[in-house]
């Protein structure tokens, strides 16, 4: 569980991302898109699920995204090279369907872009053609463009002000593809309204949308119920059932309204979803 490596994605106007790598052979082993670890980054601390954003089995590591939102995170991003975590579990939940669908479209909105980049790798692997957009409020806050740009067939990018590509939202773009040609699917990652618009817009198109939830966990084995949301009207453990779910069927509402119970402790991340507490 030691750090190997530890790089600065963004650090703007008070916000930062990080990129770490983690010595973790076991889960290196076994880890697949989608998936995620439980971090602890100390024996104080409480336990945060952290995407998965790269893993070698070769040399044994994985590599984990991160923005600093809460007492946690900050925590965790004051650790350095050498340092080791108190806890790391995983692979837990399920991994992203890989297969050939045909034209893919992966948003990422935030932090999420994150997420999307092993789904996108993946999923071009398996033979798809995919398009990729990812948006954040301003050009500084941007993550993994290159990566994503050099895997993609189709590139965008949209930012809040026009510091970046479009100005507007990433579901902008998504509409105007959806209408220029026949897509099979659509994977979206990030703040909630962006991931609820996603899966409205690519509805009223036909096109099935899978969203990976940001529930709020604690154990992240199914066990505290922390994580619950109601999906085509069944309560689901987003760790256990999830991440990911058919967009068109969330409670956008309840899994809002469960992630603003603690925005007075975690003010940023509610900032970035449009929560109130
Ligand atoms: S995090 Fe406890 S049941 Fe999912």
């Amino acid at each position: 569980m030691k750090i190997l490596s530890k790089d600065t994605l963004v650090d703007h106007a008070g916000l930062r991302i990080f990129r770490m790598v983690l010595d973790a052979p076991l889960i290196s082993r076994k880890a697949r898109a989608g998936q995620f670890v439980v971090i602890m980054a100390s024996r104080e601390g409480e336990r945060i699920p952290l995407t998965m954003v790269e893993s070698d089995s070769q040399a044994g590591t994985i590599t984990i995204v991160f923005q600093e939102t809460g007492f946690t995170t900050r925590m965790l991003g004051a650790l350095e090279p050498g340092d080791s975590l108190y806890a790391l579990a995983g692979p837990l939940g399920h991994a992203t369907e890989i297969k050939k669908y045909g034209n893919v479209v992966l948003l990422g909105g935030g932090v999420g872009v994150a997420e999307i980049y092993p789904v996108a790798g993946s999923l071009k692997q398996a033979g798809n053609r995919i398009t990729v957009i990812i948006g954040a409020r301003n050009k500084g806050l941007l993550i993994l463009k290159k990566e994503l740009e050099s895997l993609a067939d189709n590139f965008y990018t949209a930012t809040d002000d026009g510091s970046e590509g479009r100005k507007g939202f990433v579901t902008d773009i998504l509409e105007e593809v959806l209408k220029k040609e026949k897509q099979d699917l659509v994977y979206a990652v990030g703040p909630i309204p962006m991931m609820k618009k996603a899966s409205f817009v690519s509805g009223a198109a036909g096109v099935r949308a899978v969203v990976s939830l940001n529930a709020l966990m604690v154990d992240g084995t199914g066990m505290c119920g922390c994580c619950r949301v109601s999906v085509g009207g069944q309560t689901k453990f987003s760790c256990v059932d999830g991440p990911e779910f058919e967009g068109d069927k969330v409670d956008w509402e309840e899994l809002g309204l469960r992630n603003s119970m603690y925005c007075d402790k975690e003010s940023h991340i509610c900032r970035l979803n449009s929560l109130k507490p």
